[in-house]
């Protein structure tokens, strides 16, 4: 059975993909902070020997080799890695920003997932598995004194250049570039974004694609909606 590992899996997208993933009959690596959500999905999901859900911050490169190290020794190997882990800031723009916050959204946007892919690739090599992304169409759009927007031009970029790094490996990398997206990432709903499962089908569309199709940049965002 191919395996899955998603890190930001206890809500919002990563949970959403987590469920598709299941359907679609991969076996699961779930990685977040919370290990209580962690635990409830794992149920959801069936509780079986196929689900594995670990306590996992993305910051700490020892997490995350424990992570990688326990979904090899439980399941022999890796296929696909989701390295959707992220944070916004509390405070906007950069005037008014707060660097403590500016360091951790770093860490966990652009230095996790980097980690990720530095751990990932001697399984996905072995696999000719496959790295996605979860970008943000903030890395592709101007947002006035966006820090969150600048984590996510560089981890876009970085896609680009990790796909040059894997080329003639057979291992395929994706961006996911959602819009706005109703999710826990937010304090309040977001009536007029996507639903976590919009982006969730998004991802597993590209990781069924065969071996010779790769989905390298998707933007998935909201239809703007109809005008009077
Ligand atoms: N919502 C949007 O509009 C939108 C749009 C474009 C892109 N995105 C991106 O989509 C991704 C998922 O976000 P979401 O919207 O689904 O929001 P979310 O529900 O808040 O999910 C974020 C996930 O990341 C995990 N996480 C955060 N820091 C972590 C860390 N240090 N180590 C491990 N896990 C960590 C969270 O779990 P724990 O707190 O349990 O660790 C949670 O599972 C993020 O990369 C976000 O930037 C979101």
């Amino acid at each position: 059975m191919a395996v899955f590992l998603i890190t930001g899996a206890s809500t919002g997208i990563g949970a959403a993909t987590a469920r598709r993933a299941k359907e679609a009959g991969y076996s699961l690596v779930l990685a977040a902070r919370s290990e209580a959500k962690l635990k409830a999905l794992t149920d959801e999901l069936g509780g079986g020997d196929d689900v594995l859900g670990m306590p996992c911050d993305v910051t700490r490169l020892e997490d995350q080799q424990q992570l990688f190290d326990r979904a090899v020794s439980a399941f022999g190997q890796i296929d696909v890695v989701f390295a959707n882990a992220g944070i916004g800031a509390n405070t906007a723009g950069t005037e008014h920003g707060d660097p403590e916050e500016w360091k951790a959204m770093l860490m966990t946007n652009m230095f996790g997932v980097m980690v990720s892919a530095k751990l990932a690739i001697p399984h996905i090599k072995k696999t000719k598995g496959h790295f996605i992304i979860t970008g943000s169409v903030a890395g592709r759009r101007t947002l006035k004194g966006s820090v969150y927007g600048a984590s996510k031009w560089g981890i876009n970029a970085y896609g680009y250049n990790l796909r040059e790094e894997l080329k003639g490996t057979g291992c395929r990398v994706t961006i996911v570039e959602p819009g706005l997206v109703d999710t826990p990432f937010f304090d309040d709903p977001k009536p007029e974004g996507l639903r976590d499962d919009d982006v969730a089908r998004t991802v597993i569309f590209a990781a069924e694609q065969p071996q010779g199709v790769e989905l390298h940049e998707i933007q998935v965002l909201p239809t703007p909606p109809l005008e009077a």
